[in-house]
């Protein structure tokens, strides 16, 4: 009919699968490629709030377009499953954004600090590889296809009171370097994207300043954008990569020195250094609108 608007096939729109997409950047994330038309896969614990990105996505009910899974990535049997029944009723997605985790302080004088330095490495390490591991075949055979990984600047070195978290984002670059060069010549695509700063639940506590600091709508416009592009490695924003590159070649007795006075990271639940932090960013995070307003 002339004038009329014509019916989008969405069986045939692209598909991206984003963990982690029931708060943060990862809500974040499904927003902007709901924003394009894409077909959606959400994965977190909470079913509940996946339902707000749902309809932060405008997709609330729309079984076509959204596929909501409430799994945990440490479960990587439960992971593999949820792929397997996706590449079967879906076919295999476009993108695969492995963004789940956790990150916590931990001080390993204290024996349950292990504990914790575990789950980190499950959340962020394992989780993330259990994510990727099932399209890697597909998206091979295929020729086609983007693996994602959120990493993180806190991978470069290593940061006080912080020896989980930043060892397990500098594993998690480390594989996904190795997925790039071994899938380059298959035609698949590895981006590895190490935020700097973003205004979410996981810095809501940081009592020291965060230079740079985004919103999680800022961040995911400028991720979605380097995935698009296919970047091999991308630090956002640009000024937290100069920082990065720093980082990686400042010599160690000026790393050592300098880093001791650098804001701790809180541990579950708290700890007494953190405490004496000031809460300079406090402010920041009270005028960021929630998600499901964007
Ligand atoms: N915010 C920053 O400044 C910053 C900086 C550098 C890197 N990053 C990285 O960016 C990613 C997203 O962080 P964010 O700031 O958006 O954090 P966030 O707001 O705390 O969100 C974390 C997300 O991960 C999910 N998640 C946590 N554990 C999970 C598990 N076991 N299984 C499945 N999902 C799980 C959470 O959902 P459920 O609780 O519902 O499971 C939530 O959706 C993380 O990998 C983080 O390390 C963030």
């Amino acid at each position: 009919m002339p004038g009329s608007r014509p019916e989008v096939d969405s069986t045939a729109a692209p598909i991206a699968l984003i963990t982690g997409a029931s708060d943060g950047i990862g809500a974040a994330l499904a927003v902007e490629y709901a924003r394009r038309g894409w077909r959606l896969v959400l994965v977190a614990r909470r079913l509940p709030a996946l339902e707000q990105t749902a309809r932060a996505c405008g997709l609330e009910g729309d079984t076509r377009r959204l596929r909501l899974v409430a799994c945990d990535v440490r479960d990587v049997d439960h992971v593999r499953r949820e792929a397997d029944a996706l590449l079967r009723d879906w076919g295999c997605p476009q993108v695969v954004v492995a963004n789940a985790g956790i990150s916590w302080g931990v001080d390993l004088s204290d024996p349950g600090d292990l504990d914790v330095a575990i789950d980190i490495m499950d959340v962020n390490w394992t989780g993330a590889l259990a994510t990727l591991a099932p399209f890697v075949a597909p998206m091979r055979q295929r020729g086609s296809g983007t693996l994602v990984g959120i990493a993180s600047v806190a991978g470069v070195r290593g940061l006080p009171c912080h020896a989980a978290y930043c060892a397990s984002k500098a594993a998690l670059i480390r594989s996904l370097e190795s997925l790039r060069v071994e899938l380059r010549p298959r035609g698949v695509r590895v981006v590895t994207i190490s935020p700097g700063y973003v205004a979410t639940a996981m810095t809501a506590g940081n009592r020291f300043a965060m230079p740079f600091l985004l919103t999680p709508q800022q961040f995911a416009a400028r991720a979605v954008h380097a995935i698009d592009a296919g970047r091999a490695y991308a630090t956002i924003p640009w000024q937290m990569g100069i920082l990065g590159m720093f980082l990686h070649v400042v010599p160690r007795a000026i790393y050592d020195r300098a880093v001791g006075f650098y804001g701790r990271k809180q541990r579950k639940p708290d700890c007494g250094p953190c405490r004496g932090m000031p809460r300079r960013n406090r402010r920041v995070h009270r005028r960021l609108p929630p998600v499901d307003t964007v």
